[in-house]
């Protein structure tokens, strides 16, 4: 079995629920044993390890004074998540280390591995979080308030699984160098300049990010009255539910009509009596799409439509990931697959989109998922496209070190 096979099986049981997802979430016992396995899979490899003040995870290959490389990802998941989005990028980047150490290659300028801490906001609400706080993009204080669907907070939590809250802010000495991530491809987005949408459809195991669309949620509180279901006249009812059912529909007209993706994926009825009338509804609406108008456009038309107010929790910019960086892992793609990488947006978030928007230079490389189903069991990527993902990472490595890609200040 090869290296990276060999880490993500070791993965394989943590988490893992009865429906054959995963249930990762930050600061959870999970959480936790994803992140001893990172820890000794790093000493394991001679590397020195670090929790950062925002509790990121970090291995230094250290060559040299002065700044490096960073590459990573995130081993959190949504709730019944795919074992791939995330950890794929945390594998594939040991595997590459362990292969550079082998062939006695060390590249020329330091290199780190980072595991962002709560990428996926599935517990607390806001994607991102680790690059956030690390860019200054969120308050401290913010953060720390966040509170998850028991009312637990962040900064109970992240006590409770023994990291300092108090330390949480901005790091921006750890993001001198390039940043690349390597991801399991989730959608089949159109590839540029061809009709194929999809590593798959385009015969291509490997492909490259141009950037991510932009990407905002909303909260919807709805208000109704309490009552019986068995004595309260349908002409009577004042039910959120039924309005939550107007809401749904309308983000989906609004969304095809604007050529935009709206969901409505999680949603609160309270108290949540099978015989009562719900008083309250809540519901998160998440909409992206090519352009920042299209999306405010669908929020509006919900919002009209609708009759509701959609309070804005977080919004992300659409962001381009660097050309030079990411030519050098175009450059890799075409030397290891022996044709031109598939260039390709992601309507999904990252923390590579972050850092990208705080000016780190960062580039994407992508595998191939046979369906494109992601943040959902189904998630899945061939062996042998993993294989050709950690040989594109190591020459990524390589170039970036040979042609000095020259980071931001
Ligand atoms: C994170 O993966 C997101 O796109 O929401
Ligand atoms: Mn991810
Ligand atoms: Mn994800």
């Amino acid at each position: 079995m090869s290296r990276v096979a060999e880490l993500l099986e070791a993965l394989a049981p943590i988490g893992r629920n009865a429906q054959g997802g995963y249930d990762r979430l930050a600061w959870t016992d999970a959480d936790a044993a994803m992140r001893r396995w990172f820890l000794a899979e790093a000493e394991s490899l001679g590397l020195e390890t670090e929790v950062d003040r925002n509790g990121n995870l970090w291995a230094h290959w250290r060559l040299r004074p002065g700044a490096g490389m960073v590459v990573g990802s995130h081993l959190d998941s949504v709730p019944n998540g795919g074992a791939l989005d995330g950890p794929l990028g945390i594998a594939t980047a040991f595997a590459a280390i362990r292969s550079l150490q082998e062939a006695g290659d060390a590249p020329p300028s330091n290199l780190s591995v980072v595991a962002f801490v709560d990428e996926e906001g599935g517990r607390f609400g806001l994607a991102c979080l680790g690059s956030r706080l690390a860019t200054g993009a969120v308050d401290p204080e913010r953060a720390r308030a966040l509170t998850d669907r028991d009312g637990v907070r962040l900064d109970d939590a992240m006590r409770a699984a023994g990291v300092d809250p108090d330390g949480l802010g901005p790091d921006p000495e750890r993001f001198r160098g390039p940043y690349v991530e390597l991801h399991v491809e989730q959608g089949h987005l159109p590839i540029d300049g061809s009709d194929a949408a999809g590593l798959a459809a385009a015969g291509a195991p490997l492909g490259v990010l141009s950037g991510i669309w932009p990407h905002g949620r909303w909260r919807i509180d709805l208000a109704g009255q309490a009552n019986h279901a068995g004595t309260t006249p349908m002409a009577d009812r004042d039910d959120p539910v039924v309005r939550a059912a107007a809401v749904v529909l309308a983000a989906r007209d609004a969304a095809v009509t604007e050529d935009a993706l709206a969901t409505v994926g999680r949603m609160a009825v309270e108290p949540g009596a099978v015989n009562a009338i719900a008083a309250v509804t809540t519901l998160w609406l998440d909409v992206r799409g090519a352009d920042e108008a299209r999306i405010r456009r669908v929020v509006a038309r919900v919002a009209a439509e609708a009759e509701v107010e959609p309070v804005e929790e977080s919004w992300t910019e659409r962001t381009d990931f660097d050309p030079m960086t990411s030519g050098a892992a175009r450059a890799a793609v075409r030397e290891v697959t022996g044709r031109e990488a598939p260039v390709l947006p992601s309507g999904a978030g990252h923390d590579a989109g972050v850092l990208a928007a705080a000016g780190v230079s960062t580039a994407m490389l992508v595998v191939r998922n046979p369906t494109g189903i992601s943040h959902a069991p189904g998630e899945s990527a061939e062996p042998a496209d993993i294989e050709l993902g950690v040989a594109a990472l190591v020459r990524v490595i390589q170039r970036i070190s040979v042609y000095g890609v020259v980071a931001p200040a």
